[in-house]
Parts: C-alpha cells; sequence; structure tokens
C-alpha cells in the first residue's frame, strides 16, 4: 500500500489552500457570468427580434464584447491556472476527480468546446447573420455554457457530499449527489444575477441613448433577477444536505465560516432587496457606480460563499476518502507504522539551512501533511499557534489533531516523525539557532505512540 507522491510547490507566504481558494473564487464567478451573459443574450436577441424593444440590438452587440473580453479570456486563462495549480497543491485530490470522473469530465470539455466555437462564431460573424442564425447560435452557446456548468457542478458537489457513492463507487450516485440539484440551481440563479447586474452597467455606458431609452432597458435586464428571490429557499436546501459537521462550522461553529456565511448572506439580501423593490417593482434607473457597486457585492458574496463551500469541506478534499492533505482515510494506520515521507522522494527546499537530518525529517512531515493549511511563520503559521505551548503540549497536540480541531485530519505518521516535526517547530520559534540537540528519547517516543492509539485513527 504504497502512497503515491508527487512533487508539491511552495506558495509560501501563502497558503497553499488560498491559492486555489482565490483562483477558485475569480474563476467561478467569471465561468457564471458566461452563463448567465449567454441566457441574457438569448432573451435580449428575442426582444429584438419581436420588436419589443428598439435598443436591443445595439445593446446586444456592446454586451457581448464585454462578455467576450472578460469571460472568454479571463475565465479561460483563470480555468487554466486552476490546472497549473492544483497540479502543484493537491495532484493526488484533482487525479482521483479525473480518475473517478473521466468521461464525465471529457464531456464537460466537449460542451465548453462547442461553447467557445459559438461564442466565436457569434462574435466573427453576428452582425452578418439574419436574425434566427444569430438566435440559434446564441442558444447553442447558452445550452453549452450552461451544460459545462451541468457537468462540472456534479463532480464538485461531489467532494463535499459523495453520498450513495462511499458505497456504491457508482459514478451516477456520486455525479447525482445530495447537493447536486441544489447547487445547480442555486448557481444557475446566480450566474442570471451577475449578468444582469453587468448588463446595469453596460448600459450606462450607451452615451446616446437618452435615459427613458436606458431605463427601460435596465428594466428588461433587471426581469432576470426575479429568480433571486428562490435563494433562501435554495439555500436552505442545501445546507440540509450537507454533512452535520459542516453545518455546524457555518452556524457559528467556526468563527471564519459562519463570518464569511454571514457576510455572502448579507450581500445577497442587499442585492435582492435593491433587485425586487428598486429594479422590478419601481423600475428605477441605476447609475454606472451603482451598478458597479453591486456587481462587486455580488463578487463579494460569490467569494464568501465559495469560500464557505471550500472551507466546510475540511478536514477532506474528497469526504470520506481523502484529506485536505490528499492522506486517504485508510491510510493513517499503515502510515502511522511505516511512516509518512520514508518513501517521499521530493527533496526539501534548502535542505542545508536545517542542522540536523532530524530537522530536515520534521520539515518534510510538515510538507507532506500540514502545508495545505499551514506556513511555518507566516499566514497560519505553526509557530504562532502553537508558539506559546511547551514541547509536552505540542506533542499531545498534534498526536491528537483531529480533536485539537476537529477540521484537521489526523497526524498520520510515526512518533518519531511526530517528535521531528515538533522539534522543527520548536527550532524554527527559537529562532532558527545553528546547532540543535537530536531528541529521540525512546520515553518520548512511546508517549507518543500512547496518545496516538488513544485518539485512533480517524
Ligand atoms: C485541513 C487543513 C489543516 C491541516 C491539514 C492541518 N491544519 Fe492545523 N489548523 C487548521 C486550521 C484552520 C486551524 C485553526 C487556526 C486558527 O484557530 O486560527 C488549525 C490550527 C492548528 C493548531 C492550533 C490549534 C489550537 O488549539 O490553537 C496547531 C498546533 C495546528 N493546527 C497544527 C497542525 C499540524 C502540526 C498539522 C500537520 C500535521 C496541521 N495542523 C494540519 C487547519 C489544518
Amino acid at each position: 500500500m504504497d502512497l503515491p507522491y508527487y512533487p508539491l510547490n511552495d506558495f509560501d507566504p501563502m497558503i497553499k489552500g488560498m491559492v486555489i481558494g482565490g483562483l477558485g473564487i475569480l474563476h467561478v464567478f467569471l465561468a457564471q457570468f458566461a452563463i448567465g451573459g449567454g441566457m441574457l443574450m438569448c432573451y435580449f436577441q428575442w426582444l429584438d427580434q419581436t420588436r419589443r424593444s428598439s435598443h436591443a440590438r445595439r445593446f446586444l452587440d456592446g454586451y457581448f464584447r464585454a462578455l467576450v473580453l472578460i469571460s472568454f479570456v479571463l475565465g479561460a486563462l483563470t480555468g487554466v491556472a486552476m490546472w497549473f495549480t492544483t497540479i502543484q497543491i493537491s495532484p493526488r485530490t484533482i487525479g482521483t476527480m479525473v480518475d473517478e470522473f473521466h468521461w464525465i469530465w471529457a464531456t464537460e470539455w466537449t460542451f465548453f468546446c462547442l461553447e467557445v466555437v459559438a461564442g466565436y462564431t457569434f462574435y466573427r460573424y453576428g452582425k452578418q447573420l439574419s436574425d434566427r442564425a444569430r438566435f440559434t447560435l446564441l442558444i447553442l452557446y447558452t445550452v453549452a455554457a450552461w451544460f459545462s456548468l451541468f457537468w462540472i457542478n456534479g463532480i464538485l458537489s461531489w467532494q463535499l457530499t459523495p453520498g450513495q457513492w462511499i458505497e456504491t463507487k457508482n459514478v451516477w450516485s456520486g455525479f447525482f449527489n445530495p447537493s447536486f440539484w441544489p447547487s445547480l440551481i442555486f448557481r444557475t440563479i446566480v450566474s442570471l444575477t451577475i449578468a444582469s447586474l453587468v448588463a446595469c452597467i453596460v448600459i450606462n455606458t450607451m452615451h446616446d441613448l437618452d435615459r427613458p431609452a436606458m431605463t427601460k432597458l435596465q428594466n428588461q435586464a433587471a426581469r432576470l433577477l426575479a429568480p433571486m428571490a428562490l435563494m433562501p429557499l435554495l439555500g436552505l436546501w442545501y445546507l440540509g444536505v450537507i454533512p452535520s459537521d459542516s453545518r455546524t462550522w457555518v452556524t457559528g461553529g467556526s468563527a471564519a465560516m459562519t463570518m464569511f456565511m454571514t457576510l455572502a448572506v448579507a450581500a445577497s439580501l442587499l442585492i435582492g432587496l435593491y433587485a425586487m423593490i428598486g429594479l422590478i417593482r419601481q423600475k428605477l434607473f441605476i447609475n454606472g457606480a451603482t451598478a458597479t457597486l453591486l456587481c462587486a457585492l455580488a463578487f463579494g458574496a460569490t467569494a464568501g460563499g465559495e469560500f464557505v463551500r471550500e472551507g466546510v469541506r475540511k478536514p477532506y478534499t474528497i469526504r470520506e476518502r481523502l484529506y485536505s492533505n490528499s492522506i486517504a482515510k485508510e491510510e493513517v494506520v499503515h502510515l502511522r507504522e511505516v511512516g509518512s515521507v520514508t518513501h517521499d522522494p521530493y527533496p526539501l527546499k534548502n535542505a542545508e539551512d536545517y542542522p540536523t537530518d532530524q530537522l530536515r525529517l520534521g520539515a518534510k512531515v510538515f510538507r507532506f501533511q500540514c502545508s495545505v493549511c499551514h506556513t511555518i511563520d507566516g499566514v497560519n503559521g505553526l509557530t504562532h499557534l502553537a508558539g506559546t505551548w511547551t514541547l509536552d503540549q505540542r506533542r499531545l497536540n498534534i498526536a491528537k489533531l483531529q480533536h485539537t480541531k476537529s477540521f484537521m485530519p489526523p497526524f498520520a505518521g510515526t512518533p518519531e516523525e511526530l517528535e521531528a516535526l515538533v522539534q522543527m517547530i520548536t527550532w524554527v520559534v527559537e529562532g532558527r539557532p545553528k546547532a540543535w540537540n537530536v531528541a529521540n528519547e525512546e520515553k518520548t517516543l512511546i508517549e507518543i505512540r500512547q496518545w496516538l492509539d488513544q485518539v485512533g485513527p480517524d
């Protein structure tokens, strides 16, 4: 039972998890804009064809430029960047995701290709085409974009709620997992919301239109905000199907999670109220600054929501299967016998900075088991968190890691590795002195083993 080892990159002083998270938030926002943008354009193309709006056509061409520039270019770039970073940070997680859902990814990419081809064709030839052809192309673009969400949503929601898949290992029971529908519908509504708010900004740049014409266009775009009324219900549905420990994080269990959740809800509520009262009922005009502010709020809500969605999955990247540090649940017992980095072939960065082999071992254990969520002395740094503890407190709390904070995975190494890690932390706390004693007392190691046994492997 040898685990796969991969070379991991170091993003110090940032936490690795944050690198993926930050990029993911940006990517999700852009991708959802691309989907909602397609729906909005279909709607305006229809308004134009059926002579329901005299400015819809002009708006469409302006809006599409924003969509292409922002979501195609940046969306695709951040998408590639996601792959590029996940393989450096959590290769085993992304590998498992590819492995389990091979054909689903392939299908998703096919839809993405279709989306790009349809979008590009519209961009290049849209002006010359007949209404019918334009409409068909936009529908094709939108359906393809929405289906790429459909496919990827199954894989991402499976990470948090694998459901029946745990027993059946069946692709479809993993794909249509308990949070599949609430999250798909929720994301679709978010897509419409972003598209509609961006439309309000774009309309403000159409300076040759008079105020009533702009207001009319905005009111038409604002119709896409109406489904936001369903968000509270969908949110509750989602909360209802996620694991109960995850639910407790966002309802007070973890200060950070609860705060971000509150932020996301508050931002969505503000947008929703403004949309329902100002735009839909009173049909107000909304100026560029306000529209931009609402869009920024939507970004804030997305950021908060995604942060929470990723955060509540701790200590797993794939629930019940892989811990956040890419160690599988059933490997913990084995690794406590043979060591977690005994077979890790990748050299340490700046290995010569550590005065002893024991400290180098500690640094490797840190890299393998902790570095996805911690740095040594930067963000969420171990020396800050455990700096004031005594040696024995460090040993005990790390041996019982999953009890120290229940969003951490269990320690998955030998007592020698744990002692090496504690020594390494202590060495940094002491200011990285040139000389450092090797500490491997039999008594200490036996005690650590007892603690590990007491707390158990999960
Ligand atoms: C899944 C992410 C994750 C992993 C992996 C992880 N931790 Fe943590 N750890 C956290 C978070 C989040 C906190 C809370 C930080 C805070 O309270 O500000 C934390 C807190 C701690 C604390 C302080 C606990 C306290 O009671 O104040 C220590 C010590 C610690 N971690 C050590 C480790 C060590 C050692 C490893 C590797 C063997 C590790 N952690 C792996 C996420 C993780």
